[in-house]
């Protein structure tokens, strides 16, 4: 059986960090209220050089470098992202572009929050199917620049990021003791879609528009929606959370994280946690955390890790790999 390993990981962040103390010039708030709140303590903000392209092509070198592959190895690039540099074409295809490659396939995905789970599962079924044997998968975002910098509801939550993973195809035997992605599960409710939105796009307004977002509604959803989603994954590969070394979860905020390990019965140790220092950096949140974890030495070879998230649309998933 088609095993999809992660080979390498890598990331990348913008230069500029805005503390809590910075937001709270701008808008009325308070480093004790978002603290308090999300666990968020500072975000990086991309500068006017820095795009979701810039920071997806960092991060993806970095991947490279750590799996000791080259660019040209690849043979499929996909990012997920709700920031694109430009509505068309895809960022992929510049990523793709900007590191030399040209064969393969490159395009993007939108799932908001949960974009890197989808891309995941996606490349897994592209490379299951053999249409690809080594996938550069990307979760970029530059939120910042679709934040409404003048509503304190939403603008202190998110930052901007880079994370992403080189998959290469190996042999596996199918059991639960192979190295690669094991089992994900993806989902959507778009009953939901006005719970977490930007008010624009090209064929409605013509513009890019703003995050909007209900927090209470969102925050009352996620931890059912993510706990249960993560118990499936579990349940398709025949594992209990007993099993499974690191959480990977997306870091929307501290509180959302610390109620699922609760649910799921496991210690917050277990949870991979950067929300205080990235914030909700979108699709980007969960390679960017993996590969803070592998480079200081939690996550090792051969452990079983689980990744989540849930975001826009309704969309939410869960991925378990054992790295
Ligand atoms: O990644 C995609 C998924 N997104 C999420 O997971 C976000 C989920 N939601 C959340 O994380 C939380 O709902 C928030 C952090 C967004 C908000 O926390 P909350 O405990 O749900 O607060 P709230 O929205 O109920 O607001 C409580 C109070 C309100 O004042 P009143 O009406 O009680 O007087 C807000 O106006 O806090 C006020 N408030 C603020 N105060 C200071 C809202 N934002 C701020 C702020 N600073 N930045």
């Amino acid at each position: 059986m088609i095993r999809s390993v992660i080979k390498g990981v890598g990331s990348a962040l913008p230069e500029r960090v805005m503390t809590n103390a910075d937001i709270s010039k701008i808008v009325d708030t308070s480093d004790e209220w978002i603290t308090e709140r999300t666990g968020i303590r500072a975000r990086h903000i991309a500068g006017e050089g820095e795009t979701t392209r810039s920071l997806a092509v960092m991060a993806s070198r970095k991947a490279l470098d750590h799996a000791g592959m080259r660019p040209n190895d690849i043979d499929m690039v996909i990012v997920a992202t709700s920031t694109p540099d430009n509505t068309f074409p895809a960022t992929a295809t510049m990523v793709q572009a900007d590191l030399g490659i040209q064969h393969g396939a490159a395009f993007d995905i939108q799932a908001v929050c949960t974009g890197f789970v989808y891309a995941l599962t996606t490349a897994d079924s592209l490379i299951k199917a053999g249409q690809a044997k080594a996938a550069l998968v990307i979760g970029a975002e530059t939120f910042s620049r679709i934040l409404d910098w003048n509503d304190r509801t939403t603008c202190v939550l998110f930052g901007d990021g880079a994370g992403a993973f080189v998959l290469t195809a190996e042999e596996g035997e199918g059991a639960n003791s192979d190295q690669g992605l094991l089992a994900s599960k993806i989902r959507a409710d778009g009953r939901y879609a006005d719970k977490l939105y930007v008010d624009g796009g090209p064929s409605t307004t013509k513009t890019v528009g703003y995050l909007r977002m209900e927090g209470r509604e969102v925050f009352k959803h996620a931890v059912n929606n993510i706990a249960t989603v993560m118990d499936d994954v579990m349940r398709r590969a025949g594992t209990t959370a007993n099993d499974i070394q690191w959480f990977v979860p997306h870091q929307a905020n501290r509180r959302i994280l610390e109620g699922v390990a609760k649910k799921l019965g496991v210690d917050e140790s277990r949870f991979v946690m950067t929300v205080a220092y990235h914030g909700n950096t979108s699709a980007a949140s969960i390679p960017l955390a993996f590969d803070v974890a592998v480079k200081d030495g939690r996550i090792e070879r051969g452990q079983m890790v689980l990744m989540e998230a849930m975001g826009g649309g309704f969309t939410w998933g869960a991925a378990l790999a054992r790295y």
